[in-house]
C-alpha cells in the first residue's frame, strides 16, 4: 500500500504504546517505636523546634540529637520549606529533610496538605531508594489518624508523578530510578483501618496519575479513538466491562446533539460506558459522567489563538473518569460505578456546525446551537439522558465547562452544582476533606430564562453573566430523573505556565466520595 493512503484515515496510537507503565511507590506503615536505618528521614519541625510525637523515639535514640539540628539549622520558617541536611551518624552519613511546620496549635489539615505537598516533592526529587516519614500531628481534632495516613500517603505518591510518555521521555528525568520505598511512622498501634488507609492514599494518587497522563498528551495523540482504546485497557488490565459505541451507534440512540460537536473532525466521536460492579448485592450504581473534548477549538465561532494549547485539557473531565474508576478498581471497592465518556473533536470546517443550527437532543428537547464554542453541554446532555438507564443512586459529571467558572472561583476552587442538598454537602465535605475543594454554585430557576430560544426548546447560550451557572442550568434540563451533581473544573484541572500541566483534580474529591460510599453501613 502507498505510504499516502495509509496515512490518510484518522488513526490513534494504543495506549500501552504512549503510557509507559510506572512501578508504583511501596508506601508502609510501621511503628514509630521500631527504629531503622533509610536514606532519607523527613522529620517535621514546629516552630517552636519540637518534633512530632512519631519522631520521638528516633531523637531519643541519638540522645536528643535530631532535636538539636533542627534548632541548629537555619531552616526557613514558612509551612512546607524544605531543608536538607547531612547528618553522621555511626558509620554512614544519614540524610535529613527539616519540613518546617510552623505554629504547633496552627498546624490544621490545611497547613498538613501544604507541608505534605511540599515534603513529596522535595523526597520525589533526592532519588532516595528508602525514606522514613514520623507521621505530623494536626491540631484540629477532627483529622483521624487514618486521615493522616491517607492524606500522606495520596501526596507522597502523588509528589513522584511524572509525565513519562516515550515521545517525551527527554523531559523525563529519573527514568530507571528504582521503586522507592517509603514508611510511614505512626505512634498508634497499625490497624487494618491504617493499612487501609495507606493503600487507599496510594490509589487515589494512581488514579490521578491516569487522569495527568490523558490530559497531558498532545490532542493529537489522545483523540477519541485513543479514550476508547484507554477504557478497553483500563477494563482489561481490572477486569470489568467497556463498551464502546461508535457514531452509527450514538445515531440510532439520537444523541445528535452530541455527534454535532464532532461532526466536522476527522476523528469520530465515541461515547465509553466502563462498568464496575463491586457490589454483590443489587445496588444501584454511581454513575460518573465526563467531558472528553479531546480538542477544544470552539468550531466555527473559533477561539483566540492565545493558549489555545491550553484546550487539549478540555478532556480531563472525562480523564478524571478514568482515574477514579482506576482507583475503585485497585483497591477492589464494593461499590457500583459507572462511568459514562462522551468523546468528540470540536473543530471547524465543511461540515461544522454553523451557530443557529438545531439539533435535537437523545432526550427529545431541541436545542439551537448559538455558540458552537459552548460544546460541552452539547455533549454532555446526551450522555446525562444515556445515564438514565442505569437506574442511578447519583449521577455526577465532571467537565472543563465554562470560562466563567475560572472567572468566578479561579484555579483554587472547582464549581459545585447540584440538585440534591445532600449529595452537594457530601461532595463538599469530601472537597474540604482532601484538600481538592469545591464551593456551591446556585441552580435557581431565574437563571433558566437565559436559555430561551425562539426556535427550540432552548440555546446553548445562556450570555456572559452568570455563564457558569447557565450552562448548569442548561445540564439541569437533562437530569431530572435522578439525583444530580455537575463539577465544573474548568479552572482546577490544569495549570498553565511554568508548571504548566493536568492537576489530577478532581480525583481526589471524587475518590473520597467513593470510598465513604463503600464503608457505609448498609441494611
Ligand atoms: N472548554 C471551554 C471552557 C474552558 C475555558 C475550559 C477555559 C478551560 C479553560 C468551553 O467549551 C467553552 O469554550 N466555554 C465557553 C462557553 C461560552 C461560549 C458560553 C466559554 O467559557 O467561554
Ligand atoms: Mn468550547
Ligand atoms: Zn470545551
Amino acid at each position: 500500500m502507498p505510504a499516502t493512503a495509509k496515512s490518510n484515515g484518522p488513526s490513534h496510537a494504543t495506549p500501552v504504546e504512549l503510557v509507559r507503565r510506572r512501578e508504583p511507590v511501596q508506601i508502609g506503615l510501621r511503628p514509630a517505636s521500631q527504629l531503622g536505618k533509610s536514606d532519607l528521614l523527613v522529620l517535621g519541625v514546629y516552630a517552636d523546634g519540637s518534633l512530632p510525637r512519631a519522631a520521638q523515639p528516633f531523637d531519643a535514640a541519638l540522645d536528643g540529637r535530631l532535636r538539636e539540628l533542627a534548632k541548629q539549622t537555619d531552616l526557613p520558617k514558612k509551612v512546607g520549606e524544605t531543608l536538607l541536611v547531612y547528618y553522621a551518624s555511626g558509620d554512614t552519613a544519614r540524610r535529613v529533610l527539616l519540613l518546617s511546620l510552623g505554629p504547633r496549635d496552627e498546624f490544621d489539615g490545611k497547613a498538613y496538605h501544604k507541608a505534605l505537598a511540599s515534603a513529596a516533592q522535595a523526597v520525589a526529587s533526592s532519588s532516595t531508594r528508602s525514606v522514613d516519614i514520623p507521621l505530623l500531628e494536626v491540631s484540629d481534632a477532627e483529622h483521624s489518624t487514618a486521615w493522616r495516613v491517607q492524606q500522606a500517603s495520596r501526596a507522597l505518591a502523588d509528589g513522584y508523578y511524572r509525565f513519562a510518555a516515550p515521545l517525551f521521555a527527554a523531559k523525563v528525568s529519573q527514568e530507571n530510578a528504582p521503586t522507592p520505598q517509603i514508611c510511614l511512622l505512626v505512634e498508634d498501634p497499625i490497624t487494618p483501618e491504617l493499612e487501609h488507609a495507606a493503600r487507599s492514599g496510594r490509589a487515589i494518587a494512581e488514579g490521578m496519575a491516569l487522569t495527568k497522563d490523558l490530559g497531558n498528551l498532545p490532542g493529537n495523540v489522545c483523540n477519541p479513538g485513543y479514550l476508547a482504546d484507554a477504557a478497553r485497557a483500563l477494563g482489561k488490565e481490572f477486569g470489568f466491562p467497556v463498551e464502546v459505541l461508535e457514531r452509527e451507534d450514538m445515531a440510532k440512540l439520537g444523541m445528535e446533539s452530541a455527534l454535532s460537536v464532532g461532526k466536522a473532525s476527522a476523528e469520530p466521536c465515541r461515547f465509553i460506558v466502563m462498568k464496575y460492579f463491586g457490589s454483590e448485592a443489587e445496588e444501584q450504581p454511581i454513575v460518573l459522567v465526563g467531558k472528553g473534548v479531546t480538542f477544544d477549538t470552539g468550531g466555527v465561532s473559533l477561539k483566540p489563538g492565545d493558549d489555545l494549547d491550553m484546550m487539549k485539557y478540555d478532556m480531563c473531565g472525562a480523564a478524571s473518569v478514568f482515574g477514579a474508576l482506576k482507583m475503585v478498581a485497585r483497591l477492589a471497592l464494593p461499590i457500583n460505578v459507572i462511568g459514562i465518556i462522551g468523546a468528540v473533536e470540536n473543530m471547524p470546517g465543511g461540515r461544522a456546525s454553523r451557530p443557529g443550527d438545531v439539533v435535537r437532543s437523545m432526550s427529545g428537547q431541541t436545542i439551537e446551537i448559538l455558540n458552537t464554542d459552548a460544546e460541552g453541554r452539547l455533549v454532555l446532555c446526551d450522555a446525562l439522558t444515556y445515564a438514565e438507564r442505569f437506574q442511578p443512586a447519583y449521577v455526577i459529571d465532571i467537565a472543563t465547562l465554562t470560562g466563567a467558572c475560572v472567572i468566578a472561583l479561579g484555579a483554587q476552587t472547582s464549581g459545585l452544582f447540584a440538585n440534591d442538598d445532600v449529595l452537594a454537602d457530601e461532595l463538599l465535605q469530601c472537597g474540604a476533606d482532601t484538600g481538592d475543594r469545591a464551593w456551591r454554585m446556585p441552580l435557581w430557576d431565574e437563571y433558566q430564562e437565559q436559555l430561551k430560544s425562539n426556535f427550540a426548546d432552548m440555546s446553548n447560550l445562556g450570555g456572559r453573566p452568570a455563564g457558569a451557572v447557565t450552562a448548569a442550568c442548561f445540564l439541569s434540563r437533562f437530569t431530572k430523573g435522578y439525583r444530580w451533581a455537575h463539577l465544573d473544573i474548568a479552572g482546577t484541572a490544569s495549570v498553565n505556565g511554568e508548571r504548566k500541566g493536568a492537576t489530577g483534580r478532581p480525583v481526589p474529591l471524587i475518590s473520597e466520595f467513593l470510598l465513604k460510599r463503600a464503608e457505609r453501613p448498609r441494611a
